[in-house]
């Protein structure tokens, strides 16, 4: 767990002053009798809300990224050579990728390492961004060596290197030289360097291939200490790295940014509420976690709008105050989250949703969807494998797919209501039985019949039914 500590006091210091506020807001209200004073106190408590359902922005608390921060750590300590020295973090959107190359770039910069920004665009002009951010944190570098050296031999210390600005040079000799500055001066300040690139599945594929080249010569080549993390969709397997030229970025570590775990979300929705001096009891707390499924921007959705709802600020956020939060955040995400993902997407990743939004049904089978899509689930593999890979939905098991948002379903039925289509015909489509399920079901309704015969019927060998008809008969068996 990692807090942002500079933020944390600044908001402690503030809600100091809210308290003190408040504390002189009673004292003045006891002795001139005006409650006025002492509620336009707590009207601005209850404003400083902690939580920050905005994208890019730091949580108050950075919960269940530990493992990842922990990799990043070791790595910048032991340098080039380290496996996750050069890495790629992957989520779908909202799952924290932006805060998390944050918390890194401030632990490098807490490690004195020299630190460069980048969120990559597909336009050829990403390769130019790129070579500025970097020409640029190796001149504030040199800055810093001079002024030390300086400081330390008298003036005249600290010879100026720059990158040829000439744009007449390619792309790849500047990038080049650019990242070989760059290390020279990461390795003389002894503490290295650390490049950054959000929205790694957007980028243009030209300047990412200079790029890759470029890292690959100073760090894994030369063992110079540039350290590299990106973060992008789990598409851009697909896209950016699928190029021939990305051989290097095919290579090297990846970290998923998994769903928070039930204990992490409630610990990201408690700990801010109770830094900022509120509480929340243990049912409202459960509620509100698992309302968040693991989804780091709903727990911000969540934990605002229940900090909001909550009537009185000097009491704890209730039971209904989380259900009423939850209505507000659901809201939200259909429209920062869900619209925007679906916007996205092909016309046939589109009709495989829109297929799995008309079961009422957890987990629903592949073969289900394909029928009510009218596809055959050979041909869906594909899309259904890229809507995962986006994090729109997932494989709980062989066969089986979900939506990773559940109120994903009654929004996009919401839509196709609105839109007046329907897919597989109006009504609640029929499920399709397996050839296992009907084996049961036929051994059910008639136990004396031969596994030739049940075989016969459903249309499979006899060992099949034999080896069902076991296993069925042993689970009925079984408390
Ligand atoms: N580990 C976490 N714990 C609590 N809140 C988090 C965590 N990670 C991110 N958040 C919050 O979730 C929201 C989304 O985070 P962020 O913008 O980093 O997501 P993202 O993956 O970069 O999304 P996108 O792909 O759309 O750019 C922000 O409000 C952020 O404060
Ligand atoms: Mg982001």
């Amino acid at each position: 767990m990692t807090s942002f500590a500079s933020f944390a006091k600044w908001q402690y210091c503030l809600f100091c002053i809210f308290c003190r506020m408040v504390s002189i807001g009673d004292r003045l209200s006891a002795e001139t009798g005006r409650d006025e004073i002492r509620e336009a106190a707590v009207a601005i408590v209850r404003h400083a809300n902690p939580f920050h359902p905005t994208f890019g922005r730091p949580p108050h608390t950075l919960a269940g990224r530990d493992e990842a921060m922990r990799r990043c750590r070791a790595a910048m300590s032991a340098g080039p050579d380290h496996p996750d020295y050069s890495m790629l973090l992957k989520g779908p959107r909202g799952s924290g990728k932006t805060v998390l190359l944050a918390a890194v770039r401030d632990m490098a910069e807490q490690n004195g390492l020299a630190t460069v920004r980048v969120t990559a665009k597909p336009e050829p002009t990403f390769a130019d961004a790129l070579i500025e951010q970097v020409t640029s944190a190796s001149d504030a570098e040199r800055r810093r060596v001079s002024s030390a050296q300086i400081s330390v031999l008298g003036s005249g210390a600290g010879v100026s290197f720059r990158a040829p600005e000439s744009r007449e040079l390619s792309v790849h000799t500047r990038m080049l030289d650019a990242m070989e500055h760059l290390a020279d001066r990461a390795q003389r300040n002894g503490k290295g360097a650390l490049i950054t690139i959000d929205e790694f599945h957007n980028a243009n594929i030209a300047a990412l291939r200079d790029f890759a080249h470029a890292l690959q010569d100073v760090a894994k080549i030369d063992g110079k200490p540039v350290m590299f993390v990106g973060a992008g969709l789990p598409s851009m397997e697909e896209t950016a790295l699928a190029d021939q030229g990305m051989t290097f970025f095919q290579r090297i570590a990846r970290t998923q940014l998994d769903p928070l775990s039930p204990e992490e979300s409630a610990e990201a929705l408690r700990a801010p509420i109770e830094a900022a001096g509120g509480t929340i009891g243990d049912e409202a707390l459960t509620t509100a976690a698992a309302a968040t499924s693991g989804y780091p921007f709903m727990v911000q959705l969540v934990g605002y709008h229940s900090w909001e709802r909550c009537a009185d600020p000097g009491g704890a956020i209730t039971p209904d105050d989380v259900r009423a939060a939850i209505g507000a955040a659901t809201g939200d995400m259909e429209v920062q989250v869900f619209a925007p993902m679906v916007r996205d997407l092909s016309d046939t990743d589109r009709l495989v949703l829109d297929a799995m939004s008309a079961f009422d049904l957890p987990e629903i089978k592949l073969s289900d969807v394909a029928r009510a899509a009218g596809k055959t689930s050979n041909y869906l593999s594909v899309y259904i494998e890229r809507l995962r890979e986006a994090g729109v939905i997932d494989r709980p098991a062989r066969g089986r797919v979900r939506f990773v948002h559940a109120t994903m379903r009654d929004w996009l039925q919401r839509q196709r209501v609105e839109r007046g289509a329907a897919v597989g015909g109006s009504g609640r489509p029929e499920t399709t039985t397996t050839v296992k399920e009907r084996i049961i079901a036929t051994c059910r309704s008639n136990p004396e019949a031969t596994h030739a015969a049940i075989a016969a019927r459903v249309g499979t060998s006899p060992d099949y039914v034999g080896r069902v008809r076991r296993a069925d008969s042993t689970s009925s068996r079984e408390p």
